[in-house]
């Protein structure tokens, strides 16, 4: 089987080299020519844990390619992939510019009966636009091709993206109804096929019912978080330790354990945008959506609350305070900075006059770009951030160690060294990584996320 996918990032990377993996003949597609280049070379432009061997093999056995060329890379293929970014627009709106692109082009090439797959996440009544300009494109063309178009959103996490995609809790298919649906779920049902060998994990459904679920999903996720976010601030002034709560709750197998950590609120590409797009598609069909709006309103709230608890302890103007941060990336395993919690701390540290180190174990790199972007406007503030190479660096002559990222490697530290390395003995914890009495037992003065205020 031949496929192509267009838009060759977190999502349409990893699709490939997993279809690859699994024998099918692939070619990923991207716009970005560097990007492109670099895959080309054998460089992997994310970091995604086992996803360099798993291109580096693909390539090897000749059943992985790259290219800017999307006309070459579609021309021939029987299922063409949509995995390009639908970032927010201004408006919140999911901006569709890159999918309708990619749309143009693929009415511009197919040469025959071809199934176009949206796997970005899409607002509901997205693939009757992309059907639409690929008809406007194939009738300018004077051609007359068959094509469906279906929609597979994709659940994977980043930081676990490879077993996410080879081991799908379900796989979700939106089809058309009547025989092309048909004929595009045999393909689809067969390119899936290694997946759902131990058992069936597909689920059919109509195209709208599959774009929305994509967004019900995320949505869910998100309210569990800022549930627990805003459980955590009442518990914090209550003297209740959220840690027991969510132990305590997630014991009921009809709530279970997951997402249901409190802390510094969601961030990354996805839920964020992702909330803010359905608000949108409540708005444009005008259905109050009061659940997702409170969601978004606590998320908003929750960003601040660490800093809060900063300036509650030092003061609002941190002229002379020098912070240690461990953690840039929006969470652990990946080295995705977009709408990363670290952005609005370190922005809001600076503002008040302090210096920054910041350390992070992957997003080195990608935390640079980002904070030469989001300071272009504050060159004074940017010269007081730097970013280290390691997190015992970060911590040298700091007056406080400030937590925002779950990385493993910062579960567990050496607490003498750590107390040493500070000024101070002071640990501002955005992810609730240590047990408070244990930080007290070492000298720590810890403030936490809704877990019973400072040790
Ligand atoms: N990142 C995730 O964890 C995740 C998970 C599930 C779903 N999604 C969804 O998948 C989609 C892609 O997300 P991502 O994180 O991979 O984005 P990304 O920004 O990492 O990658 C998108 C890629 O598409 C390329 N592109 C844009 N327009 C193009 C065009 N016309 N032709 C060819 N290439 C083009 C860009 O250069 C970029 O490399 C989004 O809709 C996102 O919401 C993401």
């Amino acid at each position: 089987m031949k496929i192509a996918v267009i838009g060759s990032g977190y999502v349409g990377l990893v699709t490939g080299a997993c279809f690859a993996d699994l024998g099918v003949d692939v070619v990923c597609v991207d716009s970005n020519t560097d990007k492109v280049q670099r895959l080309q070379r054998g460089e992997i432009p994310i970091y995604e844990p086992g996803l360099n061997t798993m291109v580096e093999q693909a390539v090897a056995n000749e059943r992985l390619q790259f290219t800017t060329d999307i006309a070459q890379a579609v021309a021939g293929r029987s299922i063409v992939f949509i995995a390009v970014g639908t970032p927010s627009s201004e408006d919140g709106s999911a901006d569709l510019g890159h999918v309708l692109q990619a749309a143009q082009a693929i009415g511009q090439t197919i040469d025959g009966f071809t199934v176009v797959v949206d796997k970005s996440t899409v607002p509901v009544g997205t693939a009757d636009r992309v059907h639409a300009v690929i008809a406007r494109q194939l009738q300018e063309r004077g051609v007359q091709h068959a094509f469906v178009v279906a929609s597979n959103p994709e659940f994977l996490k980043e930081g676990a993206a490879i077993d996410d995609f080879m081991r799908p809790d379900r796989v979700v298919l939106g089809l058309p109804p009547g025989e092309l649906g048909l004929k595009a779920r045999a393909l689809l049902d067969d390119l899936y096929a290694p997946l759902t060998r131990n058992h069936q994990r597909t689920l059919y459904m109509d195209v709208r019912s599959a774009e929305l679920t994509k967004y019900a999903a995320n949505a869910m996720l998100a309210t569990r978080i800022s549930f627990m976010n805003e459980l955590a601030n009442l518990a914090d002034v209550v003297g209740a330790d959220i840690e027991s709560v969510r132990q305590g709750i997630g014991s009921d197998r009809r709530i279970g354990y997951d997402f249901l950590y409190a802390g510094l609120g969601y961030g990354g590409s996805c839920l964020p945008k992702d909330i803010r797009a359905l608000r949108d598609t409540g708005r444009q069909y005008g259905v109050r959506l009061g659940v997702i709006d409170a969601v978004e309103e606590a998320n908003a709230h929750q960003k601040k609350v660490l800093l809060q608890k900063i300036t509650t302890r030092l003061g609002e103007d941190l002229t002379g305070c020098h912070f240690a941060l461990w953690g840039l990336a929006f969470k652990p395993n990946t080295d995705d900075m977009r709408d990363a919690p670290s952005r609005y701390v370190v922005r809001e540290l600076l503002r008040r006059g302090a210096t920054v180190c910041g350390y992070d174990p992957a997003a080195m790199a990608e935390a640079h770009h980002a904070f030469v972007h989001d300071l272009a406007d504050q060159p004074d503030w940017l010269a007081r951030l730097r970013l280290t190479e390691s997190a015992d660096a970060a911590l040298a002559g700091a007056d406080a160690l400030v937590i925002l990222t779950e990385w493993k490697a910062f579960r567990t530290p050496h607490f003498g060294k750590l107390r040493a390395a500070l000024r101070q003995p002071l640990v501002f914890d955005g992810r609730n990584l240590y047990p408070p009495h244990r930080m007290q037992a070492e000298g720590f003065e810890y403030h936490a996320i809704g877990r019973c205020g400072p040790a």
